[in-house]
């Protein structure tokens, strides 16, 4: 039977792939990329290209969430790897699939990789442990605009948590909700700012692990005159009350994009 080896490609963007990585992809017959739970940097994307050549297949969201592509890879190769930005099992659907080949009588391996969700809350200088539920908010569709990330947000605050606000992308074809369109959505999600009020005040998290990572700290009504460059963006709903600590960090952030 072969194995599937699941593997966290972490946030940063360096030109060269990690020693322990490069290893894993010289060792794989097959090298599956998931390109749609999260984005892997330019220069990650370009060192796996040239490691990996015509071994890398670069995943949409139905490829990877039907398993078909993994479940065929493992039926021809000893070793598949399976590469995802951040960690593979955190914000993903990866268990799924790990499961589904462990049904089919291969074996699995987990190499961690740094994710979005300790990051921000680490990059923003938050307490972890006073994040609540993960929220994510989608692109506006026609016909489709849910309001529940605002209720969420709200849970979070009276539970005197932070939350963290993920944000959709569609890798493959380039979109990415950015910060700045995420708080009027939020704000269009929130009418008269009844759940979240006016002067409440937000953190965003851009390309956090990179080497133009920026953070940003001021009131959500700013969203109109903000602009955080470059994608992956997160969002940081703050508690209503910060540490010490967690406020002088958030401070250093403030007005700086
Ligand atoms: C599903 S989550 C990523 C999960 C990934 N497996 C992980 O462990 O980090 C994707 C979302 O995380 C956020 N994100 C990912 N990378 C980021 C980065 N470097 N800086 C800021 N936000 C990021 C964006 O909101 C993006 O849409």
């Amino acid at each position: 039977m072969a194995e599937l080896c699941f593997a966290g490609l972490g946030l940063g963007d360096d030109p060269e792939l990690e020693g322990p990585l490069r290893t894993l992809v010289n060792a794989a017959g097959a090298v599956l990329l998931d390109n749609y739970t999260s984005s892997v940097g330019p220069a990650q994307l370009e060192a796996l290209r040239r490691l990996a050549g015509p071994r890398l297949q670069i995943l949409d969201r139905t490829a990877a969430e039907e398993g078909g592509a993994v479940l065929a890879a493992l039926a021809v190769h000893d070793r598949v790897l399976f590469l995802t930005a951040g960690d593979p099992f955190v914000a993903t659907t990866h268990v799924e699939l790990r499961l589904r080949a462990e049904s089919s009588g291969h074996h699995w391996r987990y190499r961690p990789g740094a994710s979005i969700l300790s990051a921000v809350p680490s990059f923003l200088g938050l307490q972890h442990y006073r994040f609540g539920r993960v929220i994510s908010i989608p692109f506006p569709a026609d016909g489709y605009a849910p309001s529940s990330f605002v209720d969420r947000i709200a849970a979070n605050r009276s539970a005197g948590l932070h939350s963290l606000v993920l944000l959709d992308l569609v890798p493959a074809e380039g979109r990415y909700l950015s910060a700045d369109a995420a708080l009027g959505i939020l704000e269009e999600r929130d009418p008269e700012f009844r759940q979240l009020p006016a002067s409440l005040e937000v953190a965003v998290a851009a390309r956090v692990g990179r080497a133009d990572a920026a953070g940003w700290y001021g009131p959500r009504t700013e969203w109109r005159r903000r602009r955080f460059g470059e994608a992956p963006h997160s969002l940081v709903v703050p508690a209503p009350e910060l540490h010490f600590e967690e406020a002088a960090a958030l401070e250093r952030f403030r007005e700086r994009v």
